[in-house]
């Protein structure tokens, strides 16, 4: 069972993306790669160490620096949820062009440690984020607890309620589970209205457990799960009807920071080459009988990594196109920047498809 040896699909939009600080050595390696992956829009996260972007000022002022390394891509920009954001922020904000607030929970993942611990201290800040039309976009994890039971393993499903408790207090908030992992997660938002979404990254479409465990370089957060739930999310991209996008919350780490004396970072570093990862994992998943081949058309295919995307952002279809090839391309074996910086691709050395703007 294979897929097609080349597709003619509108330009992808990644609504999940790390870019890290700019000016900065890893921001000047990976940003010039969205568009050779056949990207012109992404969705830039909002953790930067050592200041994580808290105002609308800073937001534009990244967003600059941004547009110096590429000014051919757009980037939608989003602020950390954290106390310092009040509801006149977030007005700012939307008059500003600003898409959406990242909250991320204390401790769950890569510079975690400004975020939430309860939701409930930013009610007024929420309610007018649902007036305004701001997306709040969720890393759905609770913090890893031994007392309480919470590993990596469970820490999205454990999440799930605290969605549900957002949904019934605002129902009309824009809300963007982010790269959803679980069988549980893609269920919850299914079954929820249509202003709530899910963004499915490219490497979980075909990473397990067994495979980050052995491997720094496949380790992130939310990690990667059973054999069921990627099948879950090989479904969902295919049947997404709108309810999931791309986001594939592309992490690129030094590998220092990978392979150094601490503990690894979190991340898979997957912008060059996200769209050939998602028709491999598409193809693997073909081969085991995870999806059946009459889902994988091109309308899901367009629909998932473009078009879905762009509308729940307000943003009109894309303009140009691009050609995806089978075997068109070589996966660098790492990136290397100033300052010495260096970037493993995921699945390093082998072969993907190609990329063509057309
Ligand atoms: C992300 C990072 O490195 O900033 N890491 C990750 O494992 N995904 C943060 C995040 O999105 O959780
Ligand atoms: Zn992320």
């Amino acid at each position: 069972m294979a897929l097609k040896d080349s597709y003619t699909l509108p330009a992808a939009a990644d609504m999940h993306v790390h870019l890290r600080n700019a000016p900065g050595p890893i921001a000047s390696l990976v940003t010039p790669t969205i568009r050779r992956a056949g990207i012109d829009t992404v969705f830039v996260m909002p953790n930067l160490a050592p200041r994580p972007v808290v105002s609308v000022a800073e937001a534009l002022a990244y967003k600059h620096a941004l547009q110096q390394l590429d000014p051919a891509v757009e980037y939608l920009m989003s602020l950390y949820l954290h106390e310092s954001i009040t509801p006149d922020v977030i007005r700012e904000a939307k008059r500003a062009g600003i898409k959406g607030v990242k909250a991320y929970p204390r401790g769950a993942t890569t510079n975690s440690q400004w975020g939430v611990v309860s939701f409930d201290p930013f009610h007024e800040v929420l309610k007018t984020m649902e007036e305004e039309g701001v997306v709040l976009n969720l890393h759905g994890e609770v913090p890893s607890s031994a007392a309480d039971g919470v590993t990596v393993m469970n820490a999205e499903s454990r999440f799930l309620p605290v969605l549900k408790g957002l949904v019934d207090k605002y129902p009309k908030l824009k809300i963007v589970l982010e790269h959803c992992t679980t069988a549980d997660a893609v269920e919850a938002v299914r079954a929820l209205s249509d202003n709530v979404v899910g963004t499915i990254t490219a490497h979980h479409l075909s990473l397990l457990v067994d495979d980050w465990s052995a491997n720094v370089h496949h380790y992130c957060k939310p990690s990667a799960k059973s054999p069921e739930d990627r099948r879950a999310l090989l479904n969902a991209v295919v049947t997404s009807n709108g309810k999931f996008f791309l986001g594939t919350d592309s992490a690129p780490h030094d590998i220092t920071s990978k392979k150094g004396k601490g503990n690894t970072a979190a991340g898979v570093f997957t912008q060059p080459y996200a769209l050939g990862y998602v028709l491999t994992a598409l193809e693997e998943g073909l081969g085991r009988g995870d999806i059946s081949p009459e889902a994988v058309t091109d309308d899901a295919l367009a629909g998932f990594l473009s078009g879905y995307g762009r509308r729940f952002y307000g943003l009109a279809p894309a303009t140009q196109q691009i050609r995806l090839t089978r075997n068109g391309a070589r996966i660098d074996e790492s990136l290397r920047g100033d300052d010495g910086v260096e970037v493993v691709p995921f699945r390093a050395g082998e072969q993907t498809w190609g990329v063509e703007w057309l």
